[in-house]
């Protein structure tokens, strides 16, 4: 049984967002909306979350200590305008200057993503993304932070998850503004894919040397049904809906929705220098529950649309399909043929054996997709520390580290931060744990029982 090896240059590391772990974002529509009673599972509010933006050299310390090779963040947008476009609140800028430098100082490589669900509250309030004209401000704040920071970051990811953020937003309606309707659910997802085109040239014109993408979300479409013709048939419209349309304007330049919505721009076409791919879950399709999607209905049964039998559910509600992430990074590396980041890959458990069995039948993909001449450059688990997993509250436990939210946020490092970090170590892993023994026992015969 081989040992699966990967390449020097492969950077292992994990990945989080300033909401999510910072505390006190006061000035973005996720704080102002958690306000609003019903939105966020047991009435959570992100509050202090994890205390990250206090305790950020404490948590860069156990990266350190967990053998991070890289680690991808966000800039909160709303910390640096937190009341208007123009009014730069400087405590901001050093304080992101001081993560950067802490990262450094550890050796640390930082992915900085520019949006990760978050803006500002008085972005929001001129219809944030709806509005085409708005993108403006979002262009600004980027050119602020190549300029600001282009020194000290190599790797730019420009908007996470256009898909997510437009379905959740504006179909499903479970992130702010929580409204339901499709058409503006395309537009937004349009003016987010132009946000990013734009973005990038202004990021490579003050930086040409630095390397910039975008992090596509990924789901697996797969028939409910196995052998039903017309669960195919929607498991195929749903994917080139969620997934298709966005692969194709990154190849083309030409966004084409369903109903005639269509616009090309040569900006979009080749702006990326990577691709981010964040993967967790594969969803069963069927026509009842596209329809329920497309009515907007979708708060019936997400767990039968996210499982056939009784798989086991992690705690946000999906099963695990290793498998999926391969046929993304080989769908990735065929339509757009660029360098690929795993940039999140994570499960929710409490069961942190569970955990290590995710993270190694995961990396398992990674490798083969290497294997088979892909250009996969990084794996960032998905997260360092427990979080605020947006409307699911605290309750899902992805990270690393536990934290006691109930203890001032005391952090424990788990069991499976230090089987990540042994196999970040070593470069690589035995294919099967009998064989890592085995091998060992001809080596060392009697340390081994
Ligand atoms: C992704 C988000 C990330 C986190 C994980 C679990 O969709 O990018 O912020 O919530 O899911």
């Amino acid at each position: 049984m081989p040992f699966l090896r990967f390449p020097e240059h492969f950077l292992f590391g994990s990945s989080s967002s300033a909401h999510q772990v910072e505390g006190n974002n006061v000035h973005n529509q996720w704080w102002a909306f958690e306000q609003e009673p019903g939105r966020i599972k047991n009435g959570d509010k992100s509050g202090l979350a994890a205390d990250h933006y206090h305790r950020y050299k404490e948590d860069f310390a156990d990266l350190k200590a967990m053998k991070h090779e890289a680690h991808r963040l966000s800039f909160e947008w709303s910390r640096f305008f937190p009341e208007s476009p123009t009014q730069l609140n400087p405590e901001a800028v050093r304080h992101y200057h001081n993560v950067l430098d802490t990262l450094h100082n550890l050796g640390i490589e930082p992915f900085v993503t520019t949006l990760h669900f978050t803006i500002p509250q008085w972005f929001a309030e001129m219809g944030g993304f709806e509005q085409e004209e708005n993108i403006r401000h979002y262009l600004d704040f980027v050119r602020f932070l190549a300029d600001e920071y282009g020194r000290k970051v190599h790797f730019w990811c420009t908007i996470n998850e256009p898909n997510i953020y437009a379905s959740f937003a504006y179909i499903i309606g479970e992130y702010p503004p929580a409204k339901k309707n499709i058409r503006t659910a395309f537009r937004v997802l349009s003016n987010l894919l132009k946000a990013h085109g734009r973005a990038y040239h202004i990021i490579k014109s003050l930086h040409p040397a630095s390397q910039v993408g975008l992090v596509v979300h990924l789901p697996v479409f797969a028939p409910l049904r196995k052998g039903s013709f017309i669960d195919k048939l929607t498991a195929r419209l749903a994917d080139w809906v969620f997934n298709g349309i966005i692969l194709e304007a990154l190849k083309t330049g030409k966004i084409h929705f369903p109903a005639g919505f269509f616009e090309k721009h040569d900006f979009i076409k080749d702006s990326n220098d990577f691709i981010g791919l964040n993967y967790y879950v594969r969803m069963f399709a069927s026509p009842k529950h596209a329809v329920a999607t497309a009515l907007n209905a979708l708060d019936t049964d997400l767990g039968a649309f996210r499982r056939t039998g009784s798989e086991r559910l992690t705690q946000s509600g999906w099963t695990v399909y290793a498998k999926g992430l391969y046929k993304c990074l080989k769908r990735l590396h065929r339509k757009l043929g660029l360098p690929m980041y795993v940039t999140e890959n994570g499960i929710a458990t409490e069961d942190d054996e569970w955990r290590k069995i995710f993270i190694r039948k995961h990396l398992r993909q990674v490798h083969k997709a290497l294997e088979k001449g892909m250009d996969v450059r990084g794996y960032f688990y998905w997260s360092n520390l427990d979080n605020f997993e947006w409307s699911f509250g605290f309750e899902p436990r992805f990270g690393l580290v536990d934290v006691d939210y109930a203890n001032d946020c005391k952090r424990t490092i788990r069991d499976s931060a230090w089987f990540y970090a042994e196999i970040i170590q070593q470069r690589g892993f035995w294919q099967d744990e009998k064989a890592k023994n085995e091998s060992l026992e001809q080596i060392f015969p009697q340390e081994i029982q």
